[in-house]
Parts: C-alpha cells; structure tokens; sequence
C-alpha cells in the first residue's frame, strides 16, 4: 500500500472513515492498522461496522497501561508494522498516543506523515492530548487543519506553512453522511427517556481519575436531572470512579454502556442540551444546533463557543447555564463553521494524490 492509516481509538474511527472512502474513490492503494488502544465491541468495532470503515489490515492488540507502556507497546508494534508495509506516506488522526506513537515511529523510520486535524491547542498542556498534538505536529509532513486559528498555531511552533492546509473537519463528514439514520424517537425508547433530556459524556482525566473530581461531578449531575432527565453512555475511563460517587442511584440519571455511533448521535440530536468534556462532541452538536455545556477550563475548539453553541463551564457554573439552555433564551446559527460541509475527505484526498505524485 502507498497511504497506511493509522487507527486505534473511538475519535479516530470516525475521523479515519470519510478520508479512507475518499483515497478509496481516488482508486489510491491504502491500507488500515489498527493499534488496539481500544478494544471492547462497544469502543471499536462497532464503529468498523457502521461507518463502513474497512476491516484493518492489522490489529496490533496493543490494549491499555499506564502512558509509558502503552506508549511503548505502541511503538515497538507500529515500528515493526510499518517496516514490513513499507508505505510511502503514514495517515495519522487527531491527538491519542496511537497517533503520537505512529507519527514518531513513521518519522524515524523516514517515512512522511500526515496529520489529520492538526494545530487544535488548549494551552493546557495537564492535558496528555495537549502534548501528543504538540509533538505529532513537529513531525507531520502534511497537516490538514479544521479551523483556520490552527494555521496561526502552527505558524508560532515554527511549522512550515507550505505544508499546511485548512480543509475542514472530517469527523462532520461523518456526521453529515448519516444523519438520514439518526432516529430521536426510536433511541429515546430504547432507554425509557421522556421526550426532554440531555445527553452527558465524561472521560477526561482532570473529571473522572482523581476520585474527588469524580464526586463533585457526580454531585453536579445528580443536580441537573432534577431538572431533566440525563442519558449518560460512560466510556469506560471513569466508570467505576462515577458510580462509586453516587451517579449510578441519582433519580432520572440513566447510566448506559458506551453507544453505538447511530445511536449516540441519534440520543444527541434529540436533546435539549449536551453535558460533555468530549472534543469531538462539542464539533458534533455545533453542526447539530444542539445547545453544549462543556465542563473544563479550556478548549482547543474555540471556534465551538465562538458558533455560539458551546460554552465551557466550571461545576458551580453547569446549573444556572443548564436552566438558561432549558428557557430557550439563545437562537443558533443555522450553518456550520467554514468547510464543516461534509467534503473534507474528498479535499484530503485531493491533496494527499497530488502529493503523492510530486513524491514518487
Ligand atoms: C483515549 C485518549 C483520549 C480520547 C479517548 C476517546 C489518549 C492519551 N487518550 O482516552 O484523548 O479522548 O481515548 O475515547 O490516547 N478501556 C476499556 N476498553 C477499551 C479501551 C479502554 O475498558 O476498549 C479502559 C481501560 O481500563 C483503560 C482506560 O479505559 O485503562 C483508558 O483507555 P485509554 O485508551 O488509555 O485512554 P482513554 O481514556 O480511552
Ligand atoms: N461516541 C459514540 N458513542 C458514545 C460516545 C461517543 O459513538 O457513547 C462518538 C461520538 O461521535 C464522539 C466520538 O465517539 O464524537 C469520540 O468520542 P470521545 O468523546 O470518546 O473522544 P474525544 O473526541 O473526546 O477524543
């Protein structure tokens, strides 16, 4: 294969399907490995089977552990898969340490990379996202950005700009490529929700590891589902540290397995509001028009708040919002933010045929 892609977790899969469908249009011989970094049904292959990704040419089964020996295991495996593929150009996704872990190993083996949705900054670099970012674009060949502020980014880290090109998002490629099957009613039924709830996501470290981050959060949504009812899928980071805090037994919170891609965007489409710490979810509902409290103190998507969709909030901050929501006060743009259209794929693989012709 010319273009390897390399994948390992939720965010990327659903990142990866609308560039891998694109390259496959442009006739370009490519192959898929998957890392493993996620490996339950409900983390991966479901994703696999809904958006059409095609099977991987390779599952490392790298698995979880501690950032050093996943990162390691992530390494050794790619450097071995990558030597025996030998591919002229290594297609990278978003910020997780399969992403950091390929780009590094493409790199010394001197194989190109490209980033796919490269410059995002929090400026908080607690975030291990932060860092992978950071890194990952130092060595990308081609970055491939989704908002134009991540070219003022990358111009200030020293990125050669030639290399650089706004293309859109890839994950509202996605999105806008199945919104046809998303089905409120049928998802709202499934889970025994009453017609007006919101949906909650909470994975990040800073909110779910420490187990006090974990029972002030629990505490705040224990709160909002006197106001409506809350569908809340746990990813499996912070599970048990969320149940444990009391969320499982708070009435009208409704504590659901990870979901299926259909039916996640199915359950956000029909909410009257969005709790999350999710990057991609704050992308999803600003496409959505769905009203999106995000709890942290920074996000690397600002163009999410600046849509007028997003807000980031603290703890104390999440109810009074959360009834401001509910009332209706705000009215939202109709349209998306620039080129979240649905034709990021074909954009990427436009650039990545060309170059890959230059480079022969
Ligand atoms: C990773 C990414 C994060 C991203 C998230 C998306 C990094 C550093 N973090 O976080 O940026 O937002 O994916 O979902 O790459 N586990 C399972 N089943 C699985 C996978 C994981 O039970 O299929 C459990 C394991 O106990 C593991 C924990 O979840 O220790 C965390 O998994 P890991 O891949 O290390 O990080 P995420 O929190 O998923
Ligand atoms: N998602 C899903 N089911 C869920 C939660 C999320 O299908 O229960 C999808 C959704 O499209 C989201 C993507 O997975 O944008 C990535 O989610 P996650 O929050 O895990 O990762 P992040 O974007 O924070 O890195």
């Amino acid at each position: 294969a010319r273009v390897l892609h390399v994948v390992g977790t939720r965010p990327n899969f659903v990142k990866a399907a609308p560039v891998v469908a694109a390259l496959e249009a442009a006739g370009c011989a490519q192959a898929l490995v998957h890392t493993g970094q996620h490996y339950d049904e409900r983390m991966s292959e479901v994703f696999f089977r809904q958006l059409g990704l095609p099977r991987p040419d390779a599952d490392l089964g790298v698995g979880s552990g501690s950032h050093a020996r996943q990162t390691a295991d992530l390494l050794v495996a790619l450097e071995a898969e990558l030597t025996a593929r030998a591919p002229r150009l290594v297609v990278v996704y978003g910020d997780v340490n399969s992403t950091l872990a390929a780009a590094l190993v493409a790199a010394k083996l001197g194989v190109p990379v490209a980033h796919v949705e490269a410059g995002l900054r929090s400026f908080d670099m607690a975030m291990p996202e932060e860092v992978n970012r950071r890194l990952v674009d130092q060595l990308a060949d081609l970055l491939f950005v989704t908002s134009p502020e991540a070219v003022g980014h990358l111009a200030r880290e020293g990125v050669d700009i030639g290399r650089v090109h706004f293309v859109g998002n890839p994950m509202i490629d996605t999105l806008l490529g199945h919104v046809g099957l998303f089905d409120p009613a049928a998802a709202r039924a499934a889970h025994g929700l009453p017609e007006r709830y919101a949906v909650v996501t909470l994975h990040r470290p800073a909110n779910v590891d420490d187990p006090e981050a974990a029972r002030a959060a629990a505490g705040v949504l224990a709160e909002a589902a006197r106001h409506l009812d809350l569908a809340v899928p746990l990813h499996p980071r912070g599970r048990a540290a969320l149940s444990a805090a009391g969320l499982a037994d708070a009435p009208g919170v409704h504590l659901l397995e990870p979901l299926g891609y259909i039916e996640f965007m199915s359950l956000v489409r029909g909410a009257a509001a969005v709790i999350t710490d999710s990057g991609g979810v704050q992308e999803e509902t600003t496409v959505l028009g769905v009203p999106c409290l995000t709890l942290r103190t920074t996000t690397e998507r600002p163009v999410t708040v600046t849509h007028g969709t997003n807000r980031l909030v603290t703890h104390g901050e999440l109810i009074p919002a959360l009834r401001k929501v509910l009332d209706g006060a705000n009215t939202l743009p109709a349209d998306g933010p620039p080129l979240w259209d649905g034709r990021t794929g074909p954009r990427i693989a436009d650039i990545v045929t060309q170059w890959l012709e230059h480079h022969d």
